[in-house]
C-alpha cells in the first residue's frame, strides 16, 4: 500500500489535477508522505536551564542487585546491641555491604521491562515478574559543601522503598509515584569519608492495574543550597487575575534555615518574557529561625501580559533569589504562564475567557522499549504525537506525572488534568496528594486536580467525607484550580462524591450526561475517561484467535463507546466540558479482553511506540478544521482476496468525498465527521484514490496503492540532530519500502540494527502480543513498522545506525549530535569498604595487651566508635587500644589487598588476626598500609597507639580495605 496524504490550503492553487495526474496536489507535512508518521525535523529537543544551580543529577553508577537480600538473623548481645544504634543497618542496607561485584545501571531504570514475557506473571502488569531488587551508591561530598543544605530527591521508585543513607533508615516510601526528598545534611559525611546510599526496592507491591515498571524510574538528584535556603517545592506563583482586569503573581516562597541562629534573609523576584526582558521585580525582608521555616511573601503586578494558551503557550520566566548571612544566595528559576480558566455547568471549559472544547486522552506512563523509564526528550515525543493530532489535554491517569512530562505541556500547550494516586485520607497519603499540588500548582497547564479514579466508595457518605477532606487539603494549597474526581457510578446515590467536588468526572456513561444535567444544573462536568474501543495496529480484520482487532472503529469494550459514539455525546453537548478518550498510547497490561499471549493493551489511539492507529486520523480529523485532512484506512494490499468486498473508511473534514479504484469512480459521499464515510469495494490490486470537496470544489486528494514486495529498509529518524550531552533520546521508525519506494504495510521482516554514536535504548513494534525482548539489536516489523530509541553518546559526531534483514537492501540513517553541555551530575564513586564498629579500650599507662577484647555483654567499658566518629582522643601520654573486625570483600578475599589507616595520630603498633604486621614510631599524624592477606575468615584489627603527652591520638580519617 501507499497511503498518500495530500493536504491543500482550501482556495488554494492546489485546486485538484484531473485524476489521471494522480500526484497533483501539494503533500504538505510529511517528508516520506507514504510513511503514517512525521518527517524528520532538524530542531533539537528543549532543553529546559537548570531550575537551580546547587542540583546535581545523581542518574550514573547506581549498583545494582536484582533479588531479594535477606537480613543477617542477628544473635549475641554486643551485636544486638549495635545492631540497634543509628549507622548500624546491617545486610545489604549496611555502610560496608559488599557490592563490589554488583553491576552499575544508570537511571532512569525499570528493571521489569527488561525480564522476560512471563504466563505466570500478573496480566495487568503486562506478564513481566518484578520482584525485589537493591540499589547502592558511595556519594562522595566535597568537604566544601559543610554548612550546607543538602537533599536527596528522588523523582519516584516502584513501588515500596526504603532508603537508608549511611547506615540509617533515611525514608520509608509507600508508593510508586511520588517524589521522596531527604534532608542529608546532619548525617551527612565529606572528602574521603564516603557516603552510603542503600534502597531495597519492594517491586511486588502494585497500586494499579496497569504495567507498573519496576526500580528507580525517574531521576535523581542531589541539591546543595545555602544554610538559609528555599524549601524544596516551596515556591507558589501561579498568576492571577483580579476583578479590575489587573494580572498580578502573588508569590510565596517558603524558607528554611540550618543556622544556629535566627537568620534575616532578603528575597528577590524578577519576571522576566520570552525575549528576556525583565517586565517585573520585587523584593521582601524576612527573618527565619534555626532549624525553623518561614514564609516570604511579595506581588509581582504584570500590566497586560502576553496570555499562554494551548496555541500560544506563552511563558514567562520568574526567578527567585535568597540572600541570607554571608555571602551565599539560593536561586531558583521556574516558568510560569498567564490564563484564566473556568468550569461553566451550562457551557463547559473556558480558558482565557473563551469557550474550549477539551479534547483529551488519558494516558499511563510507560513506552515501548522503555517501559516506564522514558528519558526525558520521549516525554516531548509523545505530547507532540498528542497535540499533532489536534488533542489539546491529557490526563494523567492513574497518578501523579514526572516533571518532564509536565515541562513538555507547559512548552507545548497541553491541558492536564493532575490525578492523584491513592485515595485514602490518612496522614501518609494525605502528604502525598499535598506534594502533588505543591510540586505542579505553578503549571499553567494544569487545570484541574483528580483525587481518584472509579472508587467503589464514590457513592457513599464515607467516600463523600473522603473527598472533602481531600479537596479541602488541595484548595488550602490552591485554591484556583478545580478538585475534580473520575466516577464510574454512584453519580444519584443520597451521598456521593459529585457532591463534594467542583467539576463531576463521567468514567463513561455517556447516557447519563443528560440525567445528571437536568438534576444538577449547576454542576460543571466533564467526560473524565470515555471510548475504551479496540484496535490493532495496521490489521483490518479482527481475527479473535490471533487477538487482532480490525481498525475500522467497530470494537469497543461492554463498557465503552467506539470512538465516535464517545466524542459525539461530548461534542453535542456544551455542557459536558470535554473528553478524555482511554488511551491516546498502548500501554502494557491490561490487554483486555484478551490474555496471554497479549501482554499490552488495544485501547489506544496509537499503539505502544506512538504509531497512529486508524483511531488517530479519525480523531484528527474530528478535532482539527483547519488543517485539511483526508486520510483512508485499510491499506491496499489484499493479494488473494480479488472481488472481495473490502471496508474502505475516509477519515476527514471536508464536505464530500468521492472515491475512485483506478479511475473508475465508486460513488461520493457527503461526510458526517461524527461517522466518517464509507465503502464496500471489491478488491482488485491498483491505486484507491479520494477526493475531498469543501464548498463545491475539489481541494485535496488521498490514496492508498497496492505496493510490490519489500525490497529496502528505510530508519526515519524523529530529528535529524540529536544534543551530544548523553542524555537526548529518540525514537527512529523502522519500515520497509519497495521498488517504488512505497512503504509495504504488510511486511514482517526480522531487522537487525547496529549502532554508533549512540546506543540502543529500546525496541518495539506496536504488537500486543509479541514476546521479543525489548532490549537488544532486533525487532520484527509489525505491519510494516518497528521502532528503535536511541541515546546519543556525549559530544559532536554523527550517531549512524543501520538495519538489516534477510534478502532486502541495508536500511541506514546518520544524526548529527551536536555540542550540548551535559546536564551537571554527581560524578560516579566507586564504593570502598571502610571499617566501621572501632571500639576503644580505656585509657591505661602502659601498652595494652594486643588480643585484649571487650567482653560482649559489657557496653560500656570499651567505647564504641559511632559511624563517621573517627577521631579517638584520649588522655595525654597514654596508652590505648582500637579493636574492630572486618571481613574482606570477594576480590580481596580472592587476590589478597591492603588496610589502609588513611591517619594515625601517635605512635602505634598494628595487629592483625594476632600478629603484628606494622609499627608507626612517632607521633606524628601519618598514612599507613598494611598487607591483608587472601582467604574468607573474619580478621581482627587491633592498633595500639601511643599518644603523645598533652596531645591526643588515634584514627584521624577513615580506615578502607582495597584491592591489591
Ligand atoms: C476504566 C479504568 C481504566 C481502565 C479502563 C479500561 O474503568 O479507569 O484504568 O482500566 O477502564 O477500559
Amino acid at each position: 500500500m501507499e497511503r498518500r496524504e495530500f493536504l491543500a490550503s482550501i482556495g488554494s492553487a492546489a485546486a485538484v489535477a484531473p485524476l489521471a495526474k494522480a500526484h497533483g496536489g501539494v503533500p504538505v507535512g510529511r517528508a516520506a508522505p507514504d510513511l503514517p508518521m512525521p518527517p524528520s525535523r532538524d530542531t533539537m529537543p528543549m532543553r529546559p536551564e537548570p531550575e537551580e544551580p546547587g542540583k546535581l543529577l545523581l542518574d550514573k553508577a547506581w549498583q545494582f542487585h536484582q533479588g531479594d537480600i535477606p537480613f543477617p538473623t542477628i544473635k549475641g548481645h554486643g551485636w544486638t546491641y549495635a545492631n540497634a544504634k543509628a549507622g548500624q543497618a546491617q545486610g545489604a542496607a549496611a555502610i560496608n555491604f559488599d557490592d563490589s561485584d554488583w553491576p552499575l545501571v544508570n537511571l532512569p531504570h525499570d528493571w521489569a521491562v527488561d525480564m522476560p514475557f512471563d504466563p505466570d506473571a500478573n496480566p495487568s502488569q503486562g506478564y513481566r515478574q518484578r520482584g525485589y531488587a537493591w540499589y547502592r551508591r558511595a556519594l562522595r561530598l566535597d568537604p566544601a559543601d559543610r554548612g550546607k543544605y543538602l537533599e536527596l530527591q528522588f523523582g519516584a521508585i516502584f513501588t515500596n522503598a526504603t532508603i537508608w543513607v549511611n547506615g540509617s533508615v533515611a525514608a520509608h516510601n509507600w508508593s510508586g509515584y511520588n517524589s521522596i526528598y531527604i534532608d542529608l545534611t546532619p548525617m551527612a559525611r565529606f572528602g574521603d569519608d564516603l557516603n552510603t546510599i542503600a534502597i531495597r526496592v519492594d517491586a511486588e507491591r502494585m497500586e494499579g492495574w496497569w504495567y507498573e515498571g519496576a526500580g528507580l524510574y525517574r531521576h535523581a538528584w542531589l541539591v546543595k543550597r545555602p544554610a538559609v535556603h528555599i524549601q524544596t517545592d516551596g515556591i507558589h506563583a501561579d498568576p492571577r487575575l483580579d476583578a479590575d482586569g489587573r494580572w498580578t503573581v502573588p508569590i510565596t516562597a517558603s524558607l528554611s534555615s540550618i543556622l544556629k541562629a535566627e537568620a534575616a534573609a532578603t528575597l528577590v523576584a524578577t519576571l522576566s518574557d520570552a525575549e528576556g526582558r525583565t517586565i517585573a521585580a520585587g523584593k521582601v525582608e524576612t527573618r527565619v529561625p534555626p532549624l525553623g521555616s518561614a514564609e516570604a511573601k511579595l506581588e509581582l503586578v504584570v500590566p497586560s501580559p502576553r496570555l499562554w494558551s494551548v496555541s500560544d503557550p506563552n511563558l514567562y520566566t520568574l526567578r527567585l533569589s535568597l540572600a541570607g548571612p554571608g555571602e551565599a544566595t539560593d536561586r531558583r528559576m521556574l516558568r510560569i504562564g498567564f490564563r484564566t480558566l473556568r468550569f461553566d455547568a451550562d457551557k463547559g471549559f473556558f480558558l482565557n475567557g473563551e469557550p474550549l472544547k477539551i479534547k483529551g486522552t488519558c494516558n499511563h506512563q510507560d513506552h515501548a522499549g522503555v517501559g516506564v523509564a522514558v528519558p526525558d526528550a520521549m516525554w516531548e515525543w509523545r505530547i507532540r504525537r498528542l497535540k499533532d493530532m489536534g488533542s489539546n489535554a491529557i490526563r494523567c491517569s492513574h497518578n501523579a506525572p514526572p516533571v518532564e512530562l509536565l515541562d513538555a505541556c507547559d512548552r507545548l500547550g497541553m491541558l492536564v488534568m493532575d490525578e492523584n494516586r491513592n485515595f485514602n485520607t490518612s496522614p501518609d497519603y494525605m502528604e502525598q496528594l499535598r506534594w502533588l499540588v505543591r510540586r505542579d500548582r505553578n503549571r499553567p497547564s494544569v487545570i484541574m486536580w483528580s483525587v481518584f479514579n472509579e472508587e467503589p466508595m464514590q457513592g457513599s457518605e464515607a467516600g463523600y467525607e473522603m473527598v472533602r477532606r481531600m479537596a479541602s487539603e488541595v484548595k488550602a494549597l490552591d485554591p484556583s484550580r478545580p478538585v475534580t474526581a473520575a466516577m464510574n457510578a454512584g453519580l444519584f446515590a443520597p451521598h456521593n462524591v459529585s457532591q463534594a467536588v467542583d467539576v463531576v468526572g463521567f468514567n463513561y456513561q455517556p447516557g447519563l450526561y443528560d440525567r445528571f444535567h437536568a438534576a444538577h444544573p449547576n454542576v460543571p462536568i466533564t467526560s473524565s475517561e470515555d471510548t475504551s474501543a479496540f484496535m490493532t495496529r495496521g490489521a483490518f480484520q479482527t481475527d479473535a484467535a490471533n487477538h487482532v482487532f480490525a481498525s475500522y472503529d467497530d470494537e469497543r469494550s461492554s463498557w465503552g463507546n467506539t470512538h465516535r459514539e464517545a466524542w459525539k455525546a461530548v461534542a453535542t453537548r456544551p455542557f459536558v466540558a470535554g473528553a478524555f478518550v482511554w488511551t491516546g498510547f498502548d500501554y502494557r497490561g491490561e490487554p483486555t479482553p484478551y490474555e496471554w499471549p497479549s501482554a499490552s493493551s488495544f485501547f489506544g489511539i496509537m499503539d505502544l511506540c506512538g504509531f497512529p492507529k486508524t483511531a488517530y486520523w479519525l480523531h484528527r480529523a474530528q478535532w482539527i478544521d483547519d488543517r485539511p485532512l483526508l486520510d483512508l484506512a485499510p491499506h491496499w494490499n489484499w493479494a488473494g482476496r480479488e472481488g472481495e468486498p473490502i471496508t474502505v473508511m475516509a477519515m476527514t473534514n471536508f464536505e464530500r468525498v468521492a472515491l475512485f479504484l483506478n479511475g473508475r469512480p465508486l460513488g461520493e459521499k457527503t461526510v458526517d465527521r461524527f461517522e466518517m464515510p464509507r465503502w464496500l469495494v471489491p478488491w482488485a490490486p491498483g491505486r484507491l484514490e479520494a477526493i475531498g470537496y469543501r464548498a463545491g470544489r475539489q481541494v485535496a486528494r488521498s490514496s492508498v496503492e497496492t505496493t510490490g514486495a519489500p525490497v529496502a529498509l528505510r530508519l526515519t529518524p524523529d530529528r535529524t540532530i540529536m544534543a551530544g550531552d548523553g542524555e537526548d533520546a529518540q525514537p527512529i521508525t523502522v519500515d520497509a519500502i519497495d521498488a517504488q519506494g512505497r512503504h509495504v504495510p504488510t511486511a514482517q521482516l526480522p531487522v537487525r540494527f547496529a549502532i554508533s554514536g549512540g546506543t540502543i535504548i529500546g525496541l518495539g513494534n506496536g504488537d500486543p502480543s509479541s514476546h521479543e525482548p525489548e532490549k537488544g539489536d532486533s525487532r520484527t516489523l509489525f505491519n510494516g513498522l518497528a521502532q528503535v530509541i536511541v541515546r546519543a553518546d556525549a559530544r559532536r559526531g554523527p550517531l549512524r545506525i543501520t538495519a538489516d534483514a534477510l534478502g532486502v537492501r541495508t536500511g541506514q540513517a546518520s544524526i548529527a549530535r551536536v555540542e550540548a553541555s551535559p546536564r551537571a551530575q554527581v560524578a560516579p564513586t566507586p564504593s570502598v569498604q571502610t571499617l566501621e564498629g572501632w571500639r576503644q579500650s580505656p585509657a591505661s599507662p602502659e601498652k595494652p595487651d594486643p588480643m585484649r577484647k571487650p567482653v560482649d555483654s559489657d557496653m560500656n567499658s570499651w567505647l564504641w566508635l559511632g559511624t563517621g566518629q573517627i577521631e579517638a582522643a584520649q588522655g595525654e601520654g597514654q596508652w590505648m587500644s582500637l579493636r574492630a573486625t572486618f571481613t574482606a570483600r570477594r576480590r580481596v578475599q580472592a587476590n589478597g589487598g591492603t588496610l589502609r589507616f588513611g591517619g594515625i595520630v601517635g605512635r602505634a603498633e598494628i595487629w592483625l588476626d594476632g600478629r603484628k604486621v606494622a609499627e608507626k614510631p612517632d607521633f606524628r599524624e601519618a598514612p599507613l598500609d598494611v598487607a591483608v592477606p587472601a582467604g574468607s575468615a573474619e580478621h581482627v584489627v587491633t592498633l595500639l597507639v601511643e599518644s603523645r603527652p598533652g596531645l591526643i591520638g588515634g584514627l584521624s580519617q577513615p580506615a578502607t580495605v582495597g584491592a591489591k
